[in-house]
């Protein structure tokens, strides 16, 4: 059994839901997990006592919450000692389009350059679109950009494009990997 730290902030409740699901499948594989939210004040627990960390954020503008990147700056060499993974949560990780995958990477590196934090693996994940709870005008541009992209356009509904069965996937592989690292450990 390992101790996991699950750090993720959230906009509009995707992530959050995101981090929930890979917290979930981590416990039921019997590891000892902790869900940690980056709020608005920026502060993030010492992770040392960790085996493994999974940050994720989400995309805005181009850009992954400032506050999660001043933490995992801050926890960056701390991180780096442990088995880690990124989730990175946007609309363009939905989207099957050259233009959609250069920005998935272009976001994702921004991100890696700005923390200097380099995960054992990073998985893009597609997000939600919430027409139903955005202001009226963050509606219209939320449309329009995603008319632009070809994406879902009724503004009546919202729209979830997360891929759950991968991500309990890659979950599983994590929490796999943890029992190799162990192993590995204990015999050397
Ligand atoms: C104002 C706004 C700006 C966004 N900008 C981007 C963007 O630049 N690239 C992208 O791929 N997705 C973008 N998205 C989509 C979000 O990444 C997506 O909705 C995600 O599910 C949000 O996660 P959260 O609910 O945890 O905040 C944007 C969404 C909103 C509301």
């Amino acid at each position: 059994m390992a101790r996991i730290a699950v750090i993720f902030a959230t906009t509009s409740g995707q992530t959050a839901r995101v981090a929930q699901h890979v917290v979930d499948v981590l416990r039921r594989g019997a590891h000892s997990v902790d869900a940690i939210e980056v709020g608005d004040n920026a502060s993030c627990p010492p992770l040392d006592g960790y085996d493994a960390a999974i940050v994720a954020g989400s995309v805005r503008m181009g850009k992954f919450q400032r506050r999660l990147v001043e933490v995992v700056r801050a926890q960056r060499d701390v991180l780096h000692r442990k088995r880690t993974a990124f989730l990175a949560v946007s609309l363009s990780a939905a989207r099957k389009s050259e233009p959609a995958k250069r920005e998935v990477k272009e976001t994702v590196a921004r991100f890696i350059r700005e923390t200097r934090f380099r995960p054992d693996a990073i998985l893009p994940v597609a997000g939600a679109l919430f027409y139903t709870k955005y202001g009226f005008f963050l509606r219209l541009v939320m449309r329009l950009i995603s008319r632009l992209a070809g994406g879902d356009t009724d503004i009546s509904r919202d729209y979830e494009y997360t891929d759950w069965k991968a991500l309990t996937h890659f979950a599983r592989r994590f929490s796999a990997s943890l029992g190799i690292a162990r192993a590995q450990a204990l015999s050397s």
